[in-house]
């Protein structure tokens, strides 16, 4: 199955990979050739560079997505489609979930304005990944658009984002939080007891009193809301599982590291069962035209001296370049065959740094959909 089929088919298409191979970029070429092709299609970015911002013409962190103004939209040819991005705050989607599943809007205002819930997204491994997680379910749920293109968070490791969310529930479910739970007089073991004063003394010394209540309040308003979190994680892996709506695709560099990471990415994507569709061979120059080497006729038929010089070092160069395109269209082989028969493999070019982002982001975009 390509990357059009894809496009025309699916709910959701996942960009995956190491940190810095172009995901963010080639989630927005998709995004770009989706709503090129007719489809009502969100870009659900995250970390987007400033000057990708600019050339959607969105700003970044705001509460909901916006649709991209009608100059961009002329500029990147839409015409049936629809565009909306959302270049994602991790922070904005969390102050969302809380007013939602608090109690009472005292009791959101109240967590919202605490000390420790400002500091939550770097206190939670995963809670980066699981906020991307949470906003694409919502999404999907209200079925606002045909198409959500979900560009993963930045990240070491291409990893992360998978296992962010159980990482998450882990955290959640374990008895970590309970230890910080305020006192209570109810049924406790003996152990609980034991455990609960050592960390009230430990905390209350380390924290200090004041801290110590507001992390104590954070925690025990934040038991329940965590709880829900955990049961979206939990359907959340469930619904990315599903092979009619869900692609993910793994972008990649022709560098080593990125290549092992993306194989590595690719053994997971089996054993968790996700719907790998095919790996993005990013910043190749297997998608270069066939060169053909400068031969004596490039000068007539009686070169001069200066110029047979020339058109020796020439040939050198040329050479060098046709050892890159050679490997770089062997890594792609490897990767076709790697992919299998239920999915794709595409080189995307390197882009010159003087270019249009949008030229730039709409040709990429070609290219993936014509693969
Ligand atoms: N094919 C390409 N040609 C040239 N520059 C690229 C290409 N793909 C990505 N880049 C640039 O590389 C940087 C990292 O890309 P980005 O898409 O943000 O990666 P990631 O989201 O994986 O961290 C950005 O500055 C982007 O403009
Ligand atoms: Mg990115």
């Amino acid at each position: 199955m390509n990357i059009h089929e894809l496009v025309k088919s699916r709910k959701v298409i996942v960009c995956a990979g190491s940190g810095g191979v172009g995901k963010t970029t080639t989630a927005t070429a998709i995004a770009l050739a989706a709503a090129r092709s007719g489809r009502k299609v969100l870009a659900l970015t995250v970390d987007p560079s400033k000057r990708l911002a600019q050339t959607l013409g969105v700003d970044r962190n705001l509460a909901e997505p916006i649709a991209i103004p009608a100059e961009r939209r002329e500029e990147a040819g839409i015409e049936e489609g629809m565009l909306e991005a959302w270049m994602l705050d991790p922070r904005v989607v969390a102050d969302n979930f809380v007013n939602r599943f608090a109690d009472t809007p005292e009791e959101a205002a109240r967590l919202i304005n605490n000390r420790l819930y400002r500091q939550i997204s770097r206190m939670v491994a995963g809670m980066q990944e699981y906020m991307a997680m949470e906003a694409l379910y919502t999404f999907l749920r209200e079925e606002r658009y045909d198409l959500v293109v979900l560009d993963t968070p930045p990240s070491r490791n291409a990893l992360d984002f998978l296992y962010g969310p159980s990482r998450l529930s882990s955290f959640l479910d374990g008895r970590i939080f309970q230890l910080f739970l305020p006192e209570d007089t109810g049924r406790r073991s003996f152990i609980r007891r034991a455990a609960g004063r050592l960390v009230n003394r430990v905390n209350a010394a380390i924290f200090g009193a004041e801290l110590y209540e507001e992390l104590q309040e954070f925690m025990s308003s934040f038991s329940g809301i965590f709880r829900s979190m955990n049961k979206n994680a939990a359907d959340g892996m469930v619904r990315l599982r599903d092979p009619a709506t869900v692609a993910f695709l793994l972008v990649t560099s022709p560098a080593t590291e990125s290549l092992t990471d993306a194989f590595f990415f690719r053994r997971k994507t089996i054993e968790l069962e996700l719907p790998f569709r095919g790996f993005v061979l990013n910043r190749s120059q297997a998608a270069g035209d066939a060169r053909v080497l400068p031969d004596g006729s490039l000068f007539g038929p009686k070169p001069s001296e200066l110029q047979a010089s020339a058109l020796e070092k020439l040939l050198v160069l040329a050479r060098i370049e046709q050892a890159a395109v050679e490997r770089h269209q062997k890594l792609l082989d490897q990767l076709r065959r790697d992919a299998g028969s239920s999915a794709t493999a595409v080189a995307l070019p390197v882009i010159s740094s003087g270019a249009d982002e949008m030229r730039a982001l709409v040709h990429l975009g070609d290219v993936l959909m014509e693969s």
